[in-house]
């Protein structure tokens, strides 16, 4: 226990007398390197202060590099001379994160400069909603699957065994059945997950949130592959985090580009480590295995994202991180939204019980809980058996879809274009070749009746010019089949021209 004496009445505000009678503490070697720190609740208890008062007191420390916080571990002493928060980063995206004043104008030119980027982005990405179009751009399941009155079902049974619960808030962690079910679903050999290791949330998308909201707190680094989902760097970007990023191509982020951003003990990294978004494609198991030994020398903790789990074309899934490194370094974040229906809202996180246990607070705070009745509807859908059924339609729908595609793509694109094979999921990347930009093909495209999502809208840094997506899963075979015919058409129109340099813009001459 610290012992601390504390001026109530005094002008020095009581977080800054915590703070520096630490700092004292450490300086005379009461408190060494390693040590930890009460939690803030047992500590805010223990003196008679506060949690809001405890964290601003660690928040201080943390960011002057001589406390060191670890989600589901706790507060630790750490050597300032080892501690790389107060120094800057030597490389990293290219920006330093040294919070002096002219890194935190530079900070905030660059955030302003990505913002812009991804503003002006999506104001383009209106004209793909043209009515009309075939578009290849949507990432969300095709909703003929439902059958009709499904829902309504699900929902006379839901109501029919939850009785009572449905009126209240629900439990902080979420229905301990439906817990229990994601649990059963994610044991594997050598790792069973508990219920407890299970925290509902409102899609993957809160749980991102959620996380993002921890690592604020605890003065965590965030890392992000790239290309990927854009609604994962936005969720951090939202609160504030300056998000690194790590590029991949179709076998996985790449390893040197992640050692390049020095180590660090406080990092989250990102990453769709199956059937990736956007690119259809699995993490190789060799690069899995660089990237469990460097997060285990850095003590980073992985955010795998397995929204695309059940939609694996053929058996065969990659060894996850949740049993490679443990719950203790893994997040698993995942959701019924393209398995099923993106409108349930329901997702889940599956991590260690501690950590769980660390940020369920944060995730009561934003929603008190996740919907109840939706939970009751996710439960009777996994336990009845329809969930199981669905899936073996959709995977073999999807898989048709894809197939078509990749037909198409063969028969009608123009040589020196390469796309990658999906193994499950919704979507593919295809690359022109180096000088020609996804953007001015968009804009081709449009004019041809076809939409596609160029490759700058899928990169944290809003790079990756010459790369786009393409989603196949609302589409009708015709449609594919047609769709890439009249993509081939701009493509061979845009080739016609000689390729440019990216400029420096990143987004190539248009
Ligand atoms: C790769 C990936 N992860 C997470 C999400 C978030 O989905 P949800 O919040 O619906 O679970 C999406 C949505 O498109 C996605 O593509």
């Amino acid at each position: 226990m610290i012992k601390l004496s504390l001026d109530r009445d005094g002008d020095n505000p009581l977080y800054v007398q915590i703070r520096e009678e630490i700092r004292k503490q450490i300086d005379q070697r009461q408190l060494s390197v390693g040590d930890k720190l009460p939690t803030v609740s047992q500590f805010a208890k223990e003196i008679g202060v506060t949690q809001a008062t405890i964290r601003r007191a660690y928040e201080d420390l943390i960011k002057e590099g001589l406390l060191g916080s670890h989600v589901g571990r706790g507060t630790f002493v750490c050597d300032p001379s080892r501690s790389l928060s107060p120094k800057p980063v030597k490389e990293t995206s290219g920006v330093s994160r040294n919070m002096n004043l002219v890194d935190s104008e530079f900070l905030l030119a660059a955030r302003r400069l990505r913002m812009g980027i991804a503003k002006n982005l999506d104001d383009l990405m209106i004209l793909a909603q043209r009515p009309g179009l075939i578009s290849f751009t949507s990432g969300i399941p095709d909703p003929a699957f439902i059958e009709e009155g499904v829902l309504q079902r699900l929902a006379l049974d839901a109501l029919k065994n939850g009785q009572m619960p449905y009126q209240g808030y629900g439990e902080n962690l979420g229905m301990f059945e439906l817990r229990k079910e994601i649990a059963r679903r994610y044991s594997e050999p050598g790792c069973k997950i508990t219920p407890d290791q299970v925290l509902i949330t409102n899609g993957s998308q809160q749980g991102v949130s959620v996380l993002a909201q921890a690592a604020l707190e605890s003065g965590q680094r965030v890392i992000c592959e790239t290309p990927c989902y854009m609604g994962i760097p936005r969720a951090f970007g939202a609160i504030g985090h300056w998000v690194e990023s790590v590029p991949r191509d179709k076998d996985g982020p790449i390893p040197e580009r992640l050692y390049r951003l020095g180590d660090n003990r406080q990092t989250l990294f990102y990453t769709c480590p199956e059937l990736h978004n956007p690119m259809g494609t699995d993490i190789s198991s060799s690069r899995q295995k660089v990237i469990v030994d460097w997060a285990q020398e850095n003590r980073a903790i992985i955010i795998a994202d397995q929204i695309f789990h059940d939609i694996r074309f053929e058996e065969s899934s990659p060894t996850s991180f949740l049993s490679e490194l443990g719950p203790e370094q893994t997040v698993v974040i995942g959701s019924l939204s393209k398995s099923y229906m993106c409108g349930l809202r329901v997702g889940w996180m599956i991590s260690s019980q501690e950590r769980i246990q660390s940020i369920v607070s944060l995730k009561r705070a934003m929603d008190i809980s996740s919907p109840p009745l939706m939970q009751g509807i996710a439960l009777s859908l996994l336990k009845s058996g329809i969930y199981d059924d669905h899936l073996v339609k959709v995977r073999q729908y999807y898989q048709e879809r894809c197939a078509t595609l990749l037909d198409a793509l063969k028969k009608y694109m123009p040589e020196g274009i390469t796309w990658t094979e999906p193994k499950g999921g919704f979507h593919m990347w295809l690359d022109l070749p180096k000088g020609y930009s996804s953007i001015v093909l968009f804009l081709l495209a449009i004019e041809k009746g076809v939409a596609i999502a160029p490759g700058p809208t899928m990169d944290v840094d809003h790079r990756f010019v010459n790369g786009f997506r393409l989603s196949y899963a609302p589409l009708s075979l015709k449609e594919i089949r047609e769709g890439v015919e009249l993509l081939s058409a701009a493509v061979v129109k845009l080739l016609k021209e000689s390729p440019s340099e990216p400029g420096l813009s990143g987004l190539g001459d248009f």
